[in-house]
């Protein structure tokens, strides 16, 4: 799948995601070397690997967060990373929470209707929580998040990217710190967000993955299909 050639502007429309031959380096720690991906509008990729294989970098790049050193990065039409950051929601694998207040992190700036908001929060079984908060949703998280466990944090992200309403969604390990009991209900709960959308969902539990996921291995920086 993963190493189509595009013979033209046309074809490349089709697809939501679209990385040719992307080089990526941490000083001279090389990750990737001409890496290619595609991804159709509306697919769903699961991909698992070994820890430090670079799941989470090809998110970030792929989220516009970082740039590649070589090749194209196209998510959703856009190439700038500025714009590719308006069509992507990245709930992050590791707490990337603002010392603002937990309406702020989740909302981020949208204009979100009250009743929808807590909807989101019940979505992303935040309410008892938000609830038991001093200020409720109005409460600090602290400096870098810290005032909240890490389930919660990864439940503000989640509720976060339900607010964002983009096209592309970039999902990194995004149950690993809830119970099991919290994990399914969220699961659940996900797939409302990621119907329609093209989805990207990096696990080490594939079988929590629904039918609708093709599966890729990243490793030694090449995709690898399951
Ligand atoms: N900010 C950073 N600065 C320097 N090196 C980094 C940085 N982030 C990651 N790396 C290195 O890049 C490589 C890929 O890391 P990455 O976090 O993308 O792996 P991963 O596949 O997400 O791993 P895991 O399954 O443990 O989450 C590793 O060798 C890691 O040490
Ligand atoms: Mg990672």
């Amino acid at each position: 799948m993963i190493e189509i050639k595009y013979s033209g502007e046309n074809m490349m429309e089709q697809y939501a995601v679209w990385l040719d031959e992307i080089s990526f380096a941490y000083d001279q720690n090389t990750v990737f070397e001409n890496l290619s991906l595609q991804v159709r509008e509306g697919e769903h990729i699961g991909i698992v690997g070994d820890s430090g294989g670079g799941k989470s970098t090809l998110l970030k790049i792929l989220a516009g967060l970082y740039q590649a050193d070589s090749g194209g990065v196209t998510v959703a039409g856009k190439t700038e990373p500025e714009q590719i950051r308006g069509q992507v929601a990245l709930v992050m694998q590791t707490n990337s929470l603002f010392p603002l207040s937990v309406r702020e992190n989740i909302t981020c700036g949208h204009d979100i209707a009250e009743a929808d908001l807590w909807r989101i929060c019940e979505y992303a079984r935040l309410t008892k929580w938000i609830e038991s908060l001093p200020d409720g949703l109005d409460t600090n998280v602290g400096e870098r998040g810290n005032q909240v466990s890490g389930g919660q944090a990864q439940r503000i992200q989640i509720a976060r990217a339900f607010c964002k309403n983009a096209p592309v969604i970039l999902l990194d390990e995004p149950v690993s710190a809830l119970d099991q009991e919290t994990r399914q209900y969220v699961l659940y709960a996900l797939d409302q967000l990621t119907g329609g959308r093209t989805v990207i969902h990096v696990t080490h539990y594939p079988e929590t993955l629904d039918d609708s996921y093709k599966i890729y291995r990243l490793e030694g920086g090449k995709f690898v299909c399951e």
